[in-house]
């Protein structure tokens, strides 16, 4: 609304008359509803950089950018012929789409360009004249030569997965970035943006990652007018212009804030207001905080490591993409099969106290959190006080407990609080999953103040 009303007074229209009522923005909460209700998406790092097996973008020596010297590893002249070599023989876009369905993820987010400026499809935006370098710096000039892109798309699309864009504006290798008015490299990347959002159908997200310089060397606002004609339902993530400087307060803000934020790295607060997205690595580096795309010798996350951080991001009403990097033949590491397969197994048996739940409505923390929908909580315990678990009493009458795969359990709410109690025998080692089913609310019935909300 704000932006609407900021951009009439402003003479500057961004939507298009009739989109104005039934296509606000940041999107309304229908739009944001699949989203919502998704919690779990797989996060793709990969690239011509796992050839090298350093970290992607950050590996490279000589960087533009500060920061991560411990990363710095192949030599920019080294690295920037990676993409000669790139040759996935083994890739195939339906089994790993496969993988992120059998995982019980509902969408996949795959690196399209990072912040090293290699194009991971066949784009038409010339990046180099001269003729010393290639000319796009894209797949088509590997050997593989396949438009990755379009195989991610058709084979997510095949598999009922929505389809998320990563694309880093920031590039430490055009030679054009941030020089001068940016002008040159703005009309690059909004033109691969478009490319991305018409030639591979339905894009349900683009996945920005942080833009460097000033506001008045980019065209951010036309940027989401663009992506909004191509995809009207498009969700953004608040990266498009994270970290530029002199972003105009209010409604330019509000825009580049967008749609959901995106904690790295670590498990976001609970936050119910604002939807959200924790990114992090499966990979864990002994030494580092990469671990986006290939690097071999560092450990995978254990399973139950994955699965606590699932639950405690949907616990805290937000959403988990779990990062893979998969190798340079195109296979992605056994060690991270084995646990999304794990993921899948418990998904099944318990997705139903995840997907298309809020978070709530006790707050999580380390003894765990809970999920709600409905007359139904479930309470995902990771931590019990011996054979006890106490919470505030909720407000409304239990009518019936029982652990999510059968057993009853026996709650007991008094003034003071709620308490249950159950042998350490039928705890899981992990997670114990416990239904709570809710008598119907009495008419005349109000909350009190401080109680947990429903
Ligand atoms: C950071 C890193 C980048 C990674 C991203 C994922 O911005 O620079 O390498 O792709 O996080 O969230």
């Amino acid at each position: 609304m704000v932006i609407t009303t900021f951009l009439l007074l402003s003479g500057v229209s961004l939507f298009a008359a009739e989109d104005r009522a039934t296509n606000p923005r940041p999107a309304s909460s229908e739009q944001m509803q699949w989203f919502r209700d998704a919690k779990f998406g797989l996060f793709i790092h990969w690239g011509p950089a796992s050839i090298s097996g350093a970290e992607i973008s950050w590996g490279r020596k000589d960087r533009i950018e500060a920061g991560g010297t411990e990363l710095q590893k192949v030599p920019a002249d080294v690295y920037d012929h990676l993409y000669q070599q790139f040759n996935p023989v083994k890739f195939n876009a339906d089994q790993w789409m496969a993988l992120a369905k059998v995982a019980g993820c509902r969408y996949v987010v795959f690196i399209t360009k990072h912040h090293d400026g290699f194009s991971m499809w066949p784009t038409k935006q010339v990046r180099w004249e001269d003729p010393a370098r290639p000319r796009y710096y894209s797949i088509a000039e590997t050997p593989f030569k396949r438009d990755l892109c379009q195989e991610i798309a058709a084979a997510a699309r095949k598999h009922g997965l929505k389809l998320g864009w990563y694309y880093s504006t920031r590039d430490w290798t055009h030679p054009d970035y941030l020089k001068g008015d940016n002008r040159r490299y703005n009309d690059y990347y909004e033109a691969q943006v478009s490319e991305l959002l018409t030639r591979y159908g339905p894009v349900d997200m683009m996945w920005f990652d942080h833009a460097f310089g000033d506001w008045n060397q980019f065209t951010i606002e036309h940027l989401f007018q663009t992506m909004y004609q191509a995809h009207p339902n498009l969700l953004v993530n608040n990266r498009s212009a994270r970290g530029l400087n002199n972003i105009p307060a209010g409604a330019m803000r509000q825009l580049t804030e967008a749609d959901y934020d995106t904690p790295e790295q670590h498990i976001g607060q609970f936050q119910t207001n604002r939807a959200w997205e924790s990114c992090v690595t499966m990979t864990k580096c002994r030494n580092d905080t990469g671990g986006w795309s290939y690097r071999p010798g560092e450990p995978t996350r254990a399973f139950a490591d994955c699965l606590k951080m699932l639950v405690s991001t949907v616990t805290g009403d937000g959403n988990l993409l779990l990062n893979i990097g998969p190798m340079p033949t195109g296979e992605i590491v056994p060690e991270q099969i084995e646990v999304l397969r794990k993921m899948g197994i418990w998904l099944k048996q318990n997705g139903k106290s995840i997907y298309g739940t809020r978070g709530g409505p006790f707050v999580n923390g380390n003894w765990g959190g809970s999920t709600q929908r409905g007359n139904k909580i479930w309470l995902h315990v990771f931590e019990w006080s011996g054979d006890t678990l106490r919470l505030p009493t909720l407000e409304r009458t239990i009518q019936s407990a029982r652990l999510l795969r059968g057993t009853k359990v026996k709650p007991v709410q008094t003034r003071a609080g709620l308490e249950i109690t159950l042998p350490k025998a039928q705890q899981d080692p992990v997670d114990t999953v416990i239904e709570l089913t809710l008598a119907p609310v009495k008419t005349g019935h109000s909350p009190g103040a401080g109680s947990p909300q429903l």
